[in-house]
This record gives C-alpha cells, sequence and structure tokens, in this order.
C-alpha cells in the first residue's frame, strides 16, 4: 500500500475526509478550535509515537471516557416523550393548584415510562411492573406525579424498599437471573413479606406484559392531599387512563418479541409519535374526605390496598397528549429526574410511609446519579417558570443569583434585595393534626394482606385468571428451593383456595401445605438455609 496515496491513507486528504463545505459547520474542538483532521492522532513521524501534546486528541478520549453516569437504581430503562396536559375541568372548587385552575389551559409535559428491575439495557417485554412517570412544568413550578402502571405496590413501608429491591434484582454471588420474578431471592422474600400478595396478583396477571406503553393505565399509587384556596383539603388518588384502551400480549408473544426486538416499546412509542398517532391519556381523580378515608376498610395510606373505583368514582380533570420525541436520548430521557417531592401548591403529601421515605430516596439518588446539586439547571428538569431564590455554587452551577444579595432578609431595595416571600402565593402545608408516641410500628390497620388479593383475582375474566395461574406456575416452576414454593401455594391458600390448588397441581405440590399465617414471619419462624432442600434443575 503506498503510504502516500490520499485513496488508501485517509490521513493524507483522502476520500473518507469528512471535509466542511459551504453548508456543513466546521467540526471543532470544545474549546471551539477548529479541526483540521479527525483520522489521524499527533504522532513522530507516521509510523512512530503518539506525542503527549495532542490536545486533540486528549480532549477526545478524556470525553468518551467520562461518557457513562450511574445507571437508575431502580426503572434504568425507560423513554421519555414531550407533550401536553390539559385541563379539561376547572378544580377550583378543591385545590388552588394552579394547574387545575383554568379549563382549556395548556401545560407543557415530559413523561418517562420504564422497567422497574431490568438494567439500562435489557428486554423491553420483561414482566415487570411499568414505571409511568410525568413531569408537569406548571406556571407555579414542578409537578412531578411519579407513577406506575399498577395501581398498589409491593410493601407498605419504605424500610424494606432496599430489600425489595435487592431480591428483585441479580443474585450478588451470581449476577443473575435478570429476570425479576423467576427468580428464588425475589420470590423467597416476597413470600415472607405477605403484605405484597396483593400486588403478586397484579404482577402475575398481563398487566405486567403491556402490548406497548400507549394501551397502559398510570397510577400515582398513594393517597395525596388536594388543598383549596380556604385550606381545606380531601384526598386524592391519581389514575391516567389510556385513550387507546388496554392491551397486553401473551407470555409467549412477550418472549418472541424480547427476542426479535429487545427495544420493541420504545420503538412502538417513537414510530407512533412520529407518525402523528399521538398517545393520549385523561386523568381522572378520586377524591375522598376524611370521613370517608376513615370508615374506609383498608388504611388509605397503605400503598398495598386501592379504592375501588365503585366506592369512589373517577372523576376525569385532564388529559395529556404525547406529541414530541425526544431530540437527545441522553440529555432528556436520561437526564430527567422525577421526584415525589416536587409538588405545587394545592398539592400535599399524605402520611403514607412509603411515599414519606420516596420523598428522601429520590433526591438523594438524583444527586450521585446526576453529579451534584445543580442537577436541576438542566433544561428537562429546570422549570418553565420564572425562579428565583437564593441557592448557589456547586459543580456545575450555571443560574447564580445576580447582584448583591445571596441572603435573605436583607436591607437592600427592590434592585439588589432580590427575591422576597410571598404568602399569598407559596407553598402551605395542609395544617394536619399530628400527634403519637415515637415509635417503630405498623398500624394494625395496615394489617388485611390477602381480601384485595382475592377481589382482584375474583375480578378477572376465565381467561385472565387462567393467565394468572399460568404466570404463577411458570415463575414459580424456575425457583429452585421448593419451600418457597410451597410458601407461596400457603399464601395464594388464603386468597382462593381453587387458584391455590390449579398451581399446586402445576408445580406437581401434593398435599396442598397449610394456609399461611398472615402475620409477618419472625427469625425463628424461618427455615434455616443449610436445611433447605435445593432442586438440581
Ligand atoms: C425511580 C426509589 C417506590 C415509581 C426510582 C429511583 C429511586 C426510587 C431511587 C431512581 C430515581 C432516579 O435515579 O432518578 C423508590 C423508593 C420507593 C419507591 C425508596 C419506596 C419507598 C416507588 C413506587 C412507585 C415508584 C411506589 C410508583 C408509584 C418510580 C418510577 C421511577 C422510580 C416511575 C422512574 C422515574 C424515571 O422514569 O426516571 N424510585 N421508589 N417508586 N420510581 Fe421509585
Amino acid at each position: 500500500m503506498d503510504k502516500t496515496d490520499p485513496k488508501t491513507n485517509p490521513g493524507n486528504g483522502g476520500e473518507t475526509h469528512q471535509q466542511a463545505t459551504g453548508k456543513t459547520s466546521t467540526l471543532t474542538t470544545q474549546q471551539g478550535g477548529p479541526i483540521a483532521d479527525d483520522q489521524n492522532s499527533l504522532k513522530a513521524g507516521a509510523r512512530g509515537p503518539g506525542l503527549i501534546e495532542d490536545h486533540i486528541l486528549r480532549e477526545k478520549l478524556f470525553h468518551f471516557d467520562h461518557e457513562r453516569i450511574p445507571e437508575r437504581v431502580v426503572h434504568a430503562r425507560g423513554f421519555g416523550a414531550h407533550g401536553y396536559f390539559e385541563t379539561t375541568e376547572s378544580l377550583e372548587d378543591v385545590t388552588s393548584a394552579d394547574i387545575f385552575q383554568r379549563k382549556g389551559e395548556r401545560t407543557p409535559a415530559f413523561v418517562r415510562f420504564s422497567t422497574v428491575a431490568g438494567s439500562k439495557g435489557s428486554a423491553d417485554l420483561a414482566r415487570d411492573v411499568r414505571g409511568f412517570a410525568v413531569k408537569l412544568y406548571t406556571k407555579e413550578g414542578n409537578w412531578d406525579i411519579v407513577g406506575n402502571n399498577i395501581p398498589v405496590f409491593f410493601i407498605q413501608d419504605a424500610i424494606k424498599f432496599p430489600d425489595l429491591v435487592h431480591s428483585v434484582k441479580e443474585e450478588p454471588d451470581r449476577g443473575f437471573p435478570q429476570a425479576q420474578s423467576a427468580h428464588d431471592n425475589f420470590w423467597d422474600f416476597a413470600t415472607l413479606m405477605p403484605e405484597s400478595m396483593h400486588m403478586l396478583m397484579w404482577q402475575m396477571s398481563d398487566r405486567t406484559i403491556p402490548r406497548s406503553f400507549r394501551f397502559m393505565e398510570g397510577f400515582g399509587v398513594h393517597s395525596f392531599r388536594l388543598v383549596d384556596k380556604d385550606g381545606k383539603s380531601q384526598f386524592v388518588k391519581f389514575h391516567w387512563k389510556p385513550k387507546q384502551g388496554m392491551q397486553s400480549v401473551l407470555w409467549d408473544e412477550a418472549l418472541k418479541i424480547n427476542g426479535a426486538d429487545p427495544d420493541f416499546h420504545r420503538r412502538d412509542l417513537w414510530n407512533a409519535i412520529n407518525q402523528g398517532d399521538y398517545p393520549e391519556w385523561e386523568l381522572g381523580l378520586q377524591i375522598f374526605d376524611d370521613e370517608f378515608a376513615e370508615k374506609f376498610e383498608f388504611d388509605v395510606l397503605d400503598a398495598t390496598k386501592l379504592i375501588p373505583e365503585e366506592q369512589v368514582p373517577i372523576r376525569i380533570v385532564g388529559r395529556l397528549v404525547l406529541d414530541r420525541v425526544v431530540s437527545n436520548f441522553f440529555a432528556e430521557t436520561e437526564q430527567v429526574a422525577f421526584c415525589t417531592q416536587n409538588i405545587v401548591k394545592g398539592i400535599d403529601h399524605s402520611n403514607d410511609p412509603l411515599l414519606q421515605g420516596r420523598n428522601f430516596s429520590y433526591l438523594d439518588t438524583q444527586l450521585k446519579r446526576l453529579g451534584g446539586p445543580n442537577f436541576t439547571q438542566i433544561p428537562i428538569n429546570a422549570p418553565k417558570c420564572p425562579m428565583h431564590h437564593f441557592q448557589q455554587d456547586g459543580h456545575m452551577a450555571m443560574s447564580n443569583p445576580t447582584g448583591r444579595a445571596n441572603y435573605e432578609p436583607n436591607s437592600w431595595g427592590e434592585e439588589e434585595g432580590g427575591p422576597r416571600e410571598d404568602p399569598a402565593r407559596g407553598f402551605e402545608s395542609y395544617p394536619e393534626d399530628v400527634s403519637g408516641p415515637k415509635v417503630r410500628e405498623r398500624s394494625e390497620t395496615f394489617a388485611d394482606h390477602y381480601s384485595q388479593a382475592r377481589q382482584f383475582y375474583i375480578s378477572q375474566t376465565d381467561t385472565e385468571q387462567q393467565h394468572i395461574i399460568n404466570a404463577f406456575a411458570f415463575e414459580l416452576s424456575k425457583v429452585k428451593t421448593p419451600v418457597i414454593r410451597e410458601r407461596m401455594v400457603s399464601h395464594l391458600l388464603n386468597v382462593d383456595k381453587q387458584l391455590a390448588e390449579k398451581v399446586a397441581e402445576k408445580l406437581g405440590i401434593n398435599p396442598l401445605p397449610k394456609p399461611a399465617d398472615a402475620a409477618m414471619p419472625t427469625r425463628d419462624d424461618l427455615p434455616v438455609s443449610d436445611k433447605l432442600s435445593i432442586l438440581k434443575n
């Protein structure tokens, strides 16, 4: 090969050189210096060693070396899109939230759908809960409804969340399995936590293998509060209802799709939006007062329970339309930071112990994931309303306070003194009466773990029930520890006897175990691990 021939050696000005013409912009370094040759590093002689002075090579490698950030500790695999929320009914009567005051008003929105357990590179059609996180850029600050496509959750108290997620993710010694449910650790934990029974029924249903993100419901899960302009408050649960209807695939289809196209869900959303087939959801509210909450047969602060729509009908108050794909996946979908503590005036938290823990966890993890306290300044996270505060500095500070004052109160006038509080416009917490001894306890009102699991099962059609039976039998057949399988059947006996019998039959469990004790087992009740028999295959 002739090393001086430009045709065979692009570094000498051959055909593969990407040269700027009148229309294209010139390639530059990050410092803005135009680059003449992006094909060859600087060397001492064409075959000689590289020169450390090559600032172009060093800058390019340095930046590449730092491209990765930690993936989300859960919900790592997701896909986002832009759109808007339109208020279709004024909620002036129940909340002072600005977004709900004017019928017909549109608020920009960003939504990220996700699976929970898999890593960033996992497949879309895993049997898993889907995240449904909505950021609403309201005129009075960002409001995030960080929900899922299932109306209840596995656990009641945030202190169990790390255990739940550890059990769902890869086993630490072997680094597999990735599949969340086909998993001894997961089923071990879940069967030791009777409170997860209701969620397990939903998880084994068709809901966890949706046909696409466009065909799923979304739920805020927890009870939140609405607060009106006079400070009066009621509870609320948030629901997203897909205009497209709900559709799922069969498990066999899910397996095939995962093999053929692990990006099936993200491709579906990307294509639909780009073709102008904008997916749409209605926002529905279940609003109920403290009196209802007290009389309701379950605790409205327990995230493993829902409120049946027959008891509190859903009031449709708006619609969410997704009409624009992201222009950069990393900048928008990866860097977006949803947080349950992002609420606005007129909305407030409830005392749900899961929600209270979440309010700490999101900001804490994002501080690390996004590299410091200024991630709220990244465009996808920044509010679209005016913002004035005295928070300053830290890594990558882009919008420090301007002028002299960076504290308040101060003696400087309007020009120099900076922003001031506004009691009339500002956020106020609902002044709920709270008292009680400081205890580590769970309320007795959180104790029934089976009734709603049963209600869910019997509300399903025969075909749907059969899918649930098949899913339990399939997932448990992957569990190698018989005592865990039997423990699950013993819980199912408390949910529905026929369901338990059918699952037991498919697993070859005979005779049936005794129905499980509803209480959380103590250490003494647990089998010691070296006494567990393990199946070889
Ligand atoms: C993501 C914690 C329960 C929905 C996350 C992340 C953390 C977390 C640390 C990663 C956030 C990030 O890196 O940006 C927790 C804790 C929980 C909990 C501690 C319970 C104590 C729930 C529940 C739901 C939920 C009950 C649904 C109602 C989501 C969603 C995401 C997420 C949708 C992904 C947000 C996105 O798309 O970026 N959670 N979570 N989580 N969580 Fe939770």
